[in-house]
Order: C-alpha cells, then sequence, then structure tokens
C-alpha cells in the first residue's frame, strides 16, 4: 500500500480517537490573550536584557556554534555560561546542551552505560548491572532517557517505575534490587500537576543504598527554593556529588538550551560518552548570550521567582473560591481538575472566549477522569491580568465544567 495512505489511516485513526493534536500558530503579543499557559515564569521572555544578550552574542560569535561540542561548538561563551550556572546552583561542575531534553536523554543514558560494569562496595560489590528507579509521573524526556538506556543497555539495564512521589517505594526498589548501580530518576517539579519531588528523602533514600539521584529541575530552575535555585537547594542536597541535576533554559531562563550540573566524574562521562552531546552542535551563540542575560537577571533579582509563586497562590485562590477543583503545590504550575477531556477541552475553549490562554492535559498525560486546565503564573502579572483571569475562571464555573 502507498506509504503515504498508510500515514492517512493512522492520522484518521487518532482523530477518531480524538488523539490527533493541532499547531496555533499566536502572535508576538498573545492574540491579545492574557497568557496563563506558557513557562515564562519569570516574564523575561520580552526583556530588553535578554535580548541584548542575544544580539551581542550574535554581534560576536555570529548565529550558530558552527559544529559539535568537541569540535568548533564551544566557545569561550559556553564555558562562561558552564561556570556562571554552577556557581549560582552550587554545583560542583555544568555542561550545557541544546535542549533540556536532550540533557535528559544524554545524562541516563551516559550514567546507565558507565555504571553498567561491574564494580562498587559492599554487599553488591562486584556485580554488575544497573536499576533504573524512575517516578510514574516523570517527564516524557526521562520516560524516553530510560527507555533507550533499556535498549542500549540490553538486559544490563532494568528500569523499575515507581507511584508518583513515593519515596518509600524507591526505597523498597533500590533495597531489593540484584543490580550493582542503581540511579534514582525524578522531576523536581512534575510538569502537569506542578507537585514538588520529596527531595530531601529521595536523595536520603538513595544515599543509603549507593544510588545516584538525578532531579530534573526545568520548572522549579529560577523559580523554587533560595533566590530560585531550585528544588534541591531548598532540600540542602545540591552541592552533594551523588545528586546529579538537570535544567532547561528554556523557562524561567526565557530562551533555549539546557545544562546538567554534576560531579566533575559525571561530567566527564558526558563529554566521552554521552551520544546527544558528542553528535550534536553546540547551543547557539544568542541562546548562550541570552542565558548568561537571564541568569544576571535571577541573581540580581532574587524575589523574582517567589513573585512567580505568589501570583500562582492567588490564581489558585480565585480557582477554589469559585468552587474550582485548583490543586496548589508550591510551584508556578496550577492543575484546575475538570473531569471528562472534552469538558477540559471546552474549559480551555471558555478559557479563550473570555481573554485567557490555559493549557490543558488530557489522557494519556493524566489518569482518565482528572483532565485539567494547567495554568502558570508569572512574576509579572499585572491586576488587570487577575481581574481577566477571574472573569474567564467564573465562566467556566457557570458553565458547569470543573
Ligand atoms: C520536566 C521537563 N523536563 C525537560 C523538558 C525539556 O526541556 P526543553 O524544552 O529545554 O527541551 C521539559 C519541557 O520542555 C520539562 O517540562
Amino acid at each position: 500500500m502507498d506509504p503515504l495512505e498508510l500515514l492517512r489511516q493512522a492520522a484518521a485513526g487518532r482523530a477518531a480517537a480524538g488523539l490527533s493534536r493541532r499547531l496555533t500558530a499566536r502572535g508576538p503579543d498573545h492574540d491579545g490573550l492574557v497568557d496563563l499557559a506558557s513557562n515564562d515564569y519569570l516574564g523575561l521572555c520580552g526583556d530588553e536584557r535578554l535580548a541584548a544578550g542575544a544580539s551581542e552574542a550574535i554581534r560576536k560569535w555570529g548565529t550558530g556554534s558552527t559544529g559539535s561540542r568537541l569540535v568548533t561548538g564551544t566557545t569561550t561563551l559556553h564555558a562562561e555560561l558552564e561556570s556562571q550556572l554552577a556557581e549560582f546552583t552550587d554545583a560542583p561542575a555544568a555542561l550545557v546542551f541544546s535542549s533540556g531534553y536532550l540533557a535528559n536523554l544524554t545524562v541516563i543514558t551516559a550514567l546507565a552505560a558507565g555504571l553498567g560494569t561491574p564494580g562498587g562496595a559492599g554487599p553488591l560489590k562486584g556485580r554488575g548491572g544497573v536499576l533504573v528507579v524512575s517516578d510514574a509521573g516523570n517527564h516524557a524526556s526521562l520516560i524516553d532517557a530510560c527507555r533507550l538506556a533499556r535498549t542500549q543497555g540490553g538486559a544490563g539495564v532494568r528500569v523499575a517505575v515507581t507511584p508518583h512521589r513515593d519515596a518509600g517505594a524507591v526505597r523498597r526498589a533500590l533495597a531489593s534490587r540484584e543490580e550493582g548501580a542503581a540511579i534514582v530518576v525524578s522531576d523536581a517539579v512534575f510538569s502537569v500537576d506542578g507537585a514538588l519531588a520529596p527531595a530531601g528523602e529521595l536523595h536520603a533514600a538513595a544515599r543509603e543504598h549507593g544510588a545516584l539521584l538525578v532531579l530534573d529541575e526545568a520548572h522549579a530552575f529560577g523559580v523554587i527554593g533560595p533566590g530560585g535555585r531550585g528544588v534541591a537547594a531548598a532540600a540542602q542536597i545540591a552541592a552533594e556529588p551523588d545528586v546529579i541535576r538537570t535544567v532547561t533554559l528554556s523557562k524561567a531562563a526565557a530562551g533555549q538550551g539546557g545544562a546538567v550540573l554534576a560531579a566533575p566524574e559525571v561530567i566527564t562521562a558526558l563529554v566521552d560518552t554521552g551520544r546527544g552531546f558528542i553528535f550534536d552542535t553546540g547551543l547557539a551563540p544568542p541562546s548562550v548570550g541570552a542565558a548568561l542575560a537571564a541568569l544576571q537577571v535571577i541573581v540580581t533579582e532574587p524575589g523574582l521567582g517567589a513573585r512567580a509563586l505568589a501570583n500562582t497562590a492567588r490564581l489558585a485562590g480565585l480557582a477554589a473560591g469559585l468552587g474550582l477543583r485548583a490543586k496548589p503545590t508550591g510551584a508556578a504550575v496550577l492543575a484546575i481538575v475538570i473531569g471528562e477531556a472534552g469538558q477540559a477541552v471546552r474549559a480551555q475553549q471558555i478559557c479563550a472566549g473570555h481573554g485567557v490562554r490555559a493549557g490543558c492535559f488530557r489522557p494519556p498525560s493524566v489518569p482518565a477522569g482528572q483532565a485539567c486546565l494547567r495554568l502558570t503564573g508569572r512574576a509579572d502579572m499585572t491586576e488587570g491580568d487577575f481581574a481577566v483571569a477571574a472573569r474567564a475562571l467564573a465562566a467556566v464555573r457557570e458553565h458547569s465544567v470543573g
């Protein structure tokens, strides 16, 4: 059969199951809507200082990094960003990637490969194999990383998925393992519902069982913890050598790119063996320049993250006051549970009709019957934004959605 016909049939099947996706191009002003859907938590996307950082970098370095990080794609600007990221996050070292997705994919696969050789100490001494313990609510990039690690490692890599935010289950998985090495993997802030990981307990479990802890701080960096230093910093485990963090530069830092924050041994493993590092063109200079400028803003205005959190809590209060099922979390992400997928899409449309761009999550991203509106709070929200948001949420309630 015509291969394109096969694709058309598959697309029709998805459409019938309500699983089609649609790209909607927006204008620079969010089409006049109040943006409660983006990850621009600190409101820095249109900031002149970031634009200046990006354009200065273009003027000096050009538009592209011109090659893989190991050939021509590491400029002194990249080195500067890595040193400043490490300093800000209290990390032993940092390595920049072209996206957060790639940072996650690369660090898990490289660690699984590197830890697979027999060695170590204690009762599991001399045993090979790696157990990767992954939270059921982890982001797709971590799920894909686990899958790839298992594919590459064959029988030597086992992945155990533990219930959402259940440090006890993680401890039990580690305690009963046969493998010599283990890695615990968790979002620091879960991207769908904004829930925080029990980072301190996860670290204690990992430490007790000789495992490494990988925390994805994508939604925490710049927002949560002291001065926006993240969940690990709030749990006072940031500088621990067995804690590895990943961040994205595309959310609070309002640009593009990602980074791994870790001990030098981990960074060496990534540079020597990380395929997503070695075989990818280095982050483009304007993104590096914008990230340096964003970091400067985050350092000099340490209250921005707290403001984003306070505004999210205010949105949660508004929603709860209207009788909607809002789940406040301590992050800048707010899930309002609507129920059925169709109702959640309807609620999203009602929001748009009342001037608010809201996100919407449906199964399989959330369990059946738990489809939700996903709102994000930004540091730069105005009283006018809150007034529009209040009217939109009231309309959602009025239409008996939620
Ligand atoms: C938790 C989490 N990790 C990683 C990523 C990937 O980061 P990036 O967009 O920089 O590839 C995202 C979303 O984009 C995310 O929500």
